[in-house]
């Protein structure tokens, strides 16, 4: 047994290097590996490639891209109109009016400069006192030092030392609890972060009114909310953000994932008006933030056309066809006594097991069918490309169904 040089990320680092699957080609929801073997992609990657694999427009755009202009930085003095329009495009459709937008290379990045961004709005307001940030169980936020401190999953904070303080953890879905929090740390708190729906964590859609009632605790005790929205953008609930889908607005979005679809790394923070007040309001005041790739022209050209596909094939729509199928099928594999519970919201889902299954077995068991989907905690997630045809959901479930039995 040998390893590779390469040491994978969310991996055991003593795998051999053999049993990874060499992937070669994509297209739509299908991929290959060297060997021939087809997969279904059920998980659009990794929450990600909502466009579907091999979309002729976003390849083009970057090639394009390439050919002109393919890197430069973009800190003071410098942009490029990739940027420039992605910028504009994100803003127009974001829930926040006359927002800005920050860009990073990920969602672990967007999630970092998201939390600074709330410490610092506070700190320029003058509330100094207003540093602690609330996170939620079973919260994922990447794996920067930031989303790791923020996470609601305890294993992944352990082993790393001492971690960003000032951050408080909240019952997932805890109204009650939240608003004691505040009772007690109200004028101490500079930011709640939360994602609409919980992907990582193991796809957990909010409570009823559980987010309009954070929005709400968040504006008495003047604190920001923050929207992780690096699986719940682009569509995968059926509209441009989880916000305008549960018709809650917060002052900072992050995104990441579908605003390229992956064909490039892009993430970055939607910052709302009141937050560019704060950050505008001494004309000398630098933003000592910001990344070498922050901006870059050939993954922007990729984020400009990826929005481009969304509209132009209006695969927002599918999103809830696919949803519904999926949750349609699942729901049918509880009727048959196959699973324990499902749950989701658009096209991301879960199927809870029964205790006795091993998620990784059942994850194991859809591959050799040729299924891909995602083992979290007792659950297997779905979370498909919305260009998946209605009979390939179809082939989702019955993978499953075959998998349990
Ligand atoms: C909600 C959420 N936030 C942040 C991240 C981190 O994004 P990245 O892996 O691009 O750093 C993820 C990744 O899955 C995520 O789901």
């Amino acid at each position: 047994m040998t390893t590779s040089a390469f040491l994978h990320p969310f991996s055991k680092p003593a795998k051999a290097a053999e049993d990874f699957i060499t992937l070669v080609r994509g297209e739509g929801s299908t991929l290959w590996d060297r060997d021939g073997n087809a997969y279904l992609d059920g998980l659009a990657s990794l929450w990600y490639c909502n466009a579907g694999h091999g979309n002729r427009h976003i390849i083009d755009a970057i090639k394009h891209q390439l050919d002109s202009l393919a890197t430069y930085n973009t800190f003071d003095p410098w942009t490029n109109e990739a940027a420039d329009t992605l910028a504009t495009r994100i803003a127009e459709r974001a829930p926040m009016a006359d927002s800005r937008v920050f860009f990073t290379c990920s969602g672990s990045e967007a999630v970092d400069t998201a939390l600074k961004l709330a410490r610092l709005t506070q700190r320029l307001r003058g509330d100094e006192q207003r540093h602690l940030l609330v996170s939620r169980t079973s919260g994922y936020h990447g794996t920067a030092y930031g989303g790791t401190s923020v996470q609601g999953i305890a294993a992944n904070k352990e082993g790393w030392g001492e971690l960003v303080p000032g951050v408080l953890n909240v019952a997932q879905n805890d109204i009650e609890g939240a608003a004691r929090l505040f009772a007690e740390h109200g004028n101490e708190i500079a930011a709640v972060i939360a994602e609409p729906v919980q992907g990582a964590g193991g796809v957990h859609p909010p409570a009823p009114g559980y987010l309009e009632g954070l929005r709400r605790l968040c504006d008495q005790h003047g604190a920001l909310l923050i929207f992780d929205e690096v699986i719940c953008g682009w569509g995968r609930l059926g509209q441009w953000f989880g916000a305008q889908h549960y018709g809650v607005t917060p002052d900072l979005i992050t995104f990441a994932k579908g605003v390229t679809s992956g064909y490039a790394p892009l993430g970055g923070v939607i910052v709302s008006r009141p937050v560019c007040d704060a950050l505008e309001s001494n004309p000398d005041f630098l933003l000592r933030h910001g990344y070498t790739y922050s901006g870059h022209p050939t993954s922007c050209a990729a984020g400009v056309a990826t929005l481009e596909v969304y509209e132009q094939d209006g695969l927002f729509e599918r999103a809830n066809v696919i949803g519904g199928l999926l949750g349609d099928g699942l729901r049918a594999l509880v009727s048959d006594g196959i699973l324990a519970g499902v749950r989701g919201d658009g096209a991301i889902w879960a199927a809870e097991l029964f205790p006795d299954r091993d998620p990784y077995m059942v994850r194991d068991a859809l591959l050799a069918q040729g299924v891909i989907a995602r083992p979290l905690v007792s659950a297997i997630a779905f979370c498909p490309p919305l260009v998946m045809t209605d009979d390939e959901v179809g082939r989702l479930v019955d993978g499953l169904a075959t998998a349990l039995r």
